[in-house]
């Protein structure tokens, strides 16, 4: 397996513990940490779920086309921008929740969501032409 796949699988399995222990802390402390709700949920479902879906998809879907994935660079693009937009979306998410009057968070989080954004894009113009060669 590529180098590059299998730290998507681990930055996938490293979001899912976090994801899960902000899930805990809410649980917890309803009342002290509900700003981080957006947070949890998306550590659990852009972090865990679409990061496994991104490296489990970059591994099996060339090999069930039988071809090489179409594009390496973009595939080592995405999980820059990926990863940098998803952590950036969870450390400004919540001061943005809380109105926080740190005014930098906001373009943080716009711009976290917009590298997010673009790592998923660059997956769907990856993955739309690897199966198109089969
Ligand atoms: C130990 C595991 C987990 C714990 C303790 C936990 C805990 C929580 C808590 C306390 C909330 C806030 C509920 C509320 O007051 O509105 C929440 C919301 C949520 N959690 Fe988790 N969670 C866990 C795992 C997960 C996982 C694995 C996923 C997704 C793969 C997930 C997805 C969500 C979503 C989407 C919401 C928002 C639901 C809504 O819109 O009301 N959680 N979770
Ligand atoms: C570029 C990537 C993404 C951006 C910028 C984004 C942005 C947002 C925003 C602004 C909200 C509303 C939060 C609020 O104020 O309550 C939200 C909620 C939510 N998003 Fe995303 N999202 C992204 C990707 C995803 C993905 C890939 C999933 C699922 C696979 C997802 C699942 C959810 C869910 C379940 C909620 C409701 C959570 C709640 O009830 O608090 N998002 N998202």
């Amino acid at each position: 397996m590529e180098r590059i796949i299998v730290w998507y699988l681990r930055m996938s399995v490293i979001y899912f513990a976090a994801g899960v222990i902000f899930g805990m802390v809410i649980l917890l402390w309803p009342a002290e940490s509900g700003y981080y709700i957006p947070v949890h949920v998306h550590l659990n479902l852009l972090g865990f779920m679409s990061m496994m879906i991104y490296g489990v998809g970059y591994h099996i879907l060339p090999r069930f086309s039988g071809r090489n994935i179409y594009s390496p660079l973009m595939m080592r693009m995405q999980f820059w921008l990926s990863n940098a937009g998803l952590i950036g979306m969870s450390v400004s998410w919540p001061f943005v929740a809380a109105g926080s009057d740190i005014k930098l968070f906001q373009p943080l989080l716009v711009i976290s969501a917009t590298l997010s954004l673009a790592g998923i894009i660059l997956f769907t113009i990856n993955i739309l032409k690897t199966v198109k060669q089969a």
